[in-house]
Formats: C-alpha cells, sequence, structure tokens
C-alpha cells in the first residue's frame, strides 16, 4: 500500500511550518508524524502498555511485523524506492543468529555468532556458543527463485573452531584478510581477541586474552579505528550476569589495543554495561552503547577521538533508545547511525535524530550491511531489507 502523508516539520528552529510537498511512503512503511503523538492526553493505553516493559515498541498504526516505520522524510533515501522485508533464515528454537556480524564480500559471505549464555542459545558455565556463515550468494538466488516478496529459509553453516575460542559475541573485519572476534570466554577459560581465517580450515590465532595479568570480564564487541589498524573493544559483566563467567574483577571499559606493540590501555570508562562501539568513517569521532536498561542508560554516547593519544573525550549524549537498549551499532556511508533495539534497529541520522526503524516486534542485538542489502540478526530469525543505503568501510589491509 502507498501512503501519502503531508509532512508538518520544524526545519529549523524556532521556525514551524508545512514542507509544501506531498511525500509518498514505499509499499512496506508507514509514516508516524512525530507531531500526531506529542500529546496523547491522560488516558492513553500506550503509559500502561509500554511502562510494563521497555521492549514493547510504539506502533501506532498497528502495522503487522516486519514493517518500516519512517519518523522524518530524510529516511526515504536511506530506504530508496522499494525495500523489501523479508525472512531469510529461520529456526525456531535455536538463538542462532545474535551478534558479531562480519560481511566477507570477497566470498559474499556473513558470519555471525549464536546468543552466548541467553535463552535459546543452548550454552553456559559448561557450553560454548558457535559461529556460523549465511551464503548471501544463496540468499540472493532462493530470492531469484521465489515468488515477488516471499520469505526464503537458506540453511546456514556453523563452523568447527579451535576451543581457544569461548563464546564469541563481537566481530569486525575483514581485519588484514581474517575475521576479527572478542570472545566472552567460558567459566574460568579467558575472554579473548581472536583472528580466524575465513576459508577453511578456519583457523584460529588469540591476538590478546589478558591486560597485564588479569582476565577481562566478557569481551562483547570491537571495531577498528578507521585508517589504522588498532582495535578498540568493549568490556561489560554480561558473562557474569548470564552465569557462564565468574564475578568481574575490573570496571566496565572500553580498550584500545597496538597488535603491533601489544599495548593496551582503557579509552572510556564510566558505563552501566558499554556494548556496541563505531566509528566515524574519517575515525575522528567514536560511538559506545550501554544497555544498562531500565532506569541506567539505554544510551548511545558519542566521543572525539583525541587525535593525538586515540582515547576518547568531550563525552555527550548521542542519542536515548525508546525501546531497549542500543546494542550492536553500524554507520552507513552517509554517518546515519543503525542500532539494535528493543524491537528491531533504530536508525538516527548524525545529529542524532531518531529518522526511522525496521520494525519487526523483537529484541535485535546486531545487523549489517551486505551486498543484498541490510541483514537484521534477531535470535531465531534472519531477516533482509534491501534497502539503498551502504554500510561504511569496516575492514584493514
Ligand atoms: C498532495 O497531493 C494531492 C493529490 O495527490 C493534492 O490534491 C494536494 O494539493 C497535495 N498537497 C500538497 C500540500 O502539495
Ligand atoms: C479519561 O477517562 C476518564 C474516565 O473514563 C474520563 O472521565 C475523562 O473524560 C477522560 N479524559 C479525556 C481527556 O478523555
Ligand atoms: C508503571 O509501573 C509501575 C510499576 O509497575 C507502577 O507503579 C506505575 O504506577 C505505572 N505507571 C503508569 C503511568 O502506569
Ligand atoms: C490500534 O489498536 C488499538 C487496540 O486494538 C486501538 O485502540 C487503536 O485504535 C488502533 N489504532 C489504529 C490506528 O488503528
Ligand atoms: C549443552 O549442550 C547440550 C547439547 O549440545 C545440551 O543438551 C545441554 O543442555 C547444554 N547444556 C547447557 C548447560 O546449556
Ligand atoms: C556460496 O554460494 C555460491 C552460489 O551458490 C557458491 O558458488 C559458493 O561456493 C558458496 N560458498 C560457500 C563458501 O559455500
Ligand atoms: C591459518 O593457517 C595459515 C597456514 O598455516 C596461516 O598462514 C594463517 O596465518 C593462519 N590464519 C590464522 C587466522 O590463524
Ligand atoms: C508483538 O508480539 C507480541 C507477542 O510477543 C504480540 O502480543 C503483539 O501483538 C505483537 N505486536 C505487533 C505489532 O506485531
Amino acid at each position: 500500500m502507498t501512503i501519502k502523508a503531508l509532512f508538518i516539520g520544524a526545519l529549523a528552529a524556532n521556525t514551524v511550518y508545512a514542507i509544501t510537498s506531498n511525500v509518498t511512503v514505499p509499499p512496506g512503511a508507514v509514516y508516524i508524524d512525530p507531531l500526531t503523538y506529542n500529546v496523547l492526553g491522560p488516558n492513553s493505553t500506550w503509559y500502561a502498555a509500554r511502562n510494563l516493559s521497555s521492549a514493547v515498541g510504539f506502533n501506532p498504526t498497528n502495522t503487522t511485523s516486519p514493517f518500516i516505520q519512517v519518523f522524518d522524510p530524510s529516511f526515504l533515501s536511506i530506504l530508496g524506492p522499494s525495500p523489501t522485508f523479508r525472512l531469510i533464515a529461520s529456526n525456531p528454537g535455536f538463538a542462532f543468529a545474535h551478534e558479531a556480524p562480519i560481511y566477507d564480500a570477497g566470498n559474499n559471505l556473513l558470519f555471525f555468532s549464536s546468543n552466548d549464555g541467553g535463552p535459546l542459545g543452548y550454552n553456559g558455565w559448561y557450553n560454548n556458543s558457535v559461529v556460523s556463515f549465511l551464503n548471501m550468494s544463496e540468499v540472493d538466488e532462493a530470492i531469484e527463485a521465489a515468488s515477488p516478496g516471499a520469505d526464503v529459509n537458506v540453511q546456514i553453516t556453523t563452523l568447527d573452531l579451535s576451543d581457544t575460542v569461548q563464546m564469541v559475541n563481537g566481530g569486525t573485519g575483514l581485519y588484514k584478510g581474517n575475521l576479527l572476534f572478542v570472545t566472552s570466554g567460558r567459566a574460568l577459560l579467558p575472554p579473548s581477541i581472536v583472528l580466524v581465517n575465513p576459508n577453511p580450515p578456519y583457523n584460529t590465532t588469540v591476538l590478546l586474552d589478558n591486560f597485564l595479568g588479569r582476565q577481562f570480564n566478557s569481551l562483547n564487541d570491537v571495531k577498528i579505528l578507521p585508517g589504522t589498524d588498532i582495535i578498540f573493544f568493549t568490556d561489560p559483566t554480561y558473562g557474569y550476569i548470564n552465569k557462564f563467567r565468574p564475578e568481574p574483577m575490573m570496571p566496565s571499559q572500553v580498550y584500545r589495543f597496538d597488535p603491533s606493540t601489544g599495548q593496551v590501555r582503557v579509552v572510556a570508562d564510566q558505563f552501566t554495561e558499554p556494548n556496541g562501539i563505531a566509528f566515524t568513517a574519517d575515525g575522528r569521532t567514536a560511538f559506545v552503547t550501554d544497555t544498562g536498561g531500565g532506569t541506567y542508560p539505554s544510551t548511545i554516547y558519542q566521543f572525539d577521538v583525541d587525535p593525538a593519544t586515540q582515547s576518547f573525550m568531550n563525552r555527550r549524549v548521542f542519542a536515548y533508545a525508546d525501546s531497549g537498549a542500543p546494542d550492536g551499532i553500524q554507520l552507513d556511508t552517509m554517518g546515519n547511525v543503525f542500532a539494535g533495539c528493543g524491537e528491531g534497529t533504530h536508525v538516527w541520522n548524525p545529529e542524532g535524530t531518531l529518522i526511522g526503524k525496521f520494525f519487526i516486534n523483537s529484541t535485535t542485538a546486531e545487523m549489517m550491511f551486505t551486498k543484498s542489502g541490510l541483514v537484521i540478526l534477531d535470535e531465531e530469525r534472519m531477516y533482509l531489507v534491501d534497502i539503498v543505503a551502504q554500510g561504511m568501510n569496516l575492514g584493514t589491509m
């Protein structure tokens, strides 16, 4: 269905006026004009619904998931004319698609990890999680063969990795041709940064597994500072919270690791649970999500990267998520910020204005741009939405 909407927008400070053109929203999308919902009145049913659980999304049009919410007309240029939103892989009962997405464009494979420590992950103190890949060429072929807009279900391939890789939770790359993962560790086995060969036999090399003799708590996510081969990673306490790691022994912090010198140091602290991490393409700005939740932060913090030291400075709030907490975070080539939240993927423009959501009515931790579109990891399911926005380059030579 194509919906015509008249936009009333605030285009400049202190000036509110009507945009004198109609905007056409593509099929599968709805426009949610913020002005329509600024005043809900005392009897709104939303207060009770959203008070019960912050993961209940705001879906005032009652549209059936999955669908796209447009909060600002600028989101249309991210979507393009026909953003088909479909399931591409599904395995009810097993949370096979949680986090650590790495897109190997050369092989057209998307690697990712299963849920570690959470329900339906089938792991914990005694059991490891798994890393798999989805062959995006097979996804393209299945979509081509299916009727227009139909869901497909492509089989994933699970890797048989070395026992040194325990509870993968974050990933990025390719890093010098390799998958770069951070692991949360398991029981007394240490969290680590590991390289994995993206081709058989998927052999691994551990780069780091301690901070001057102390184990990390449970490493969560990782990015490379653009233009360098320096690795930045977060260390929250989810291993302990999810009962597969002992008590934390260090604060929840963000670290910088230079593999060429072996030096590791803290670049930011004062988080509840530092989680996703990302940089702008120019390497001058960093983002760290905090999944504290409830009345603790569900917040994306923004920092300047000190050009001299690469420490994070000038911390400020970039965005607070209205649903769930922002987990994994990715930027497109225009600097728009995508994060996995309570009921799908939220998208903010570079100023921190919420401009749209990919609404799936389920908590999503991560997503990744591929040549076929944006893949959203939804634990027991994977979705593909073939938007025109492209992901920024995450790799290093
Ligand atoms: C919107 O489009 C309709 C026809 O599709 C037209 O009648 C109307 O004047 C347009 N409104 C504006 C504000 O351009
Ligand atoms: C809210 O509900 C109460 C009780 O039903 C009613 O008396 C009141 O008029 C309603 N308020 C509004 C603004 O609709
Ligand atoms: C929200 O939930 C809390 C705890 O359940 C309750 O005390 C409070 O009255 C609720 N607030 C509203 C506006 O429903
Ligand atoms: C959505 O559903 C609720 C509950 O059934 C109803 O009160 C509300 O009017 C519906 N909203 C729209 C826009 O259809
Ligand atoms: C470990 O995995 C096995 C299957 O591989 C499963 O039967 C068992 O319940 C798992 N144990 C835990 C603690 O998750
Ligand atoms: C991925 O699928 C393509 C097309 O079916 C195939 O040629 C290729 O060998 C597959 N790659 C892997 C690693 O399975
Ligand atoms: C995998 O093994 C090959 C051959 O020994 C080696 O060149 C490569 O560095 C290894 N890769 C990793 C990530 O360990
Ligand atoms: C979201 O899922 C819940 C159950 O988990 C269901 O009750 C609700 O109707 C769904 N909402 C939408 C908008 O699909």
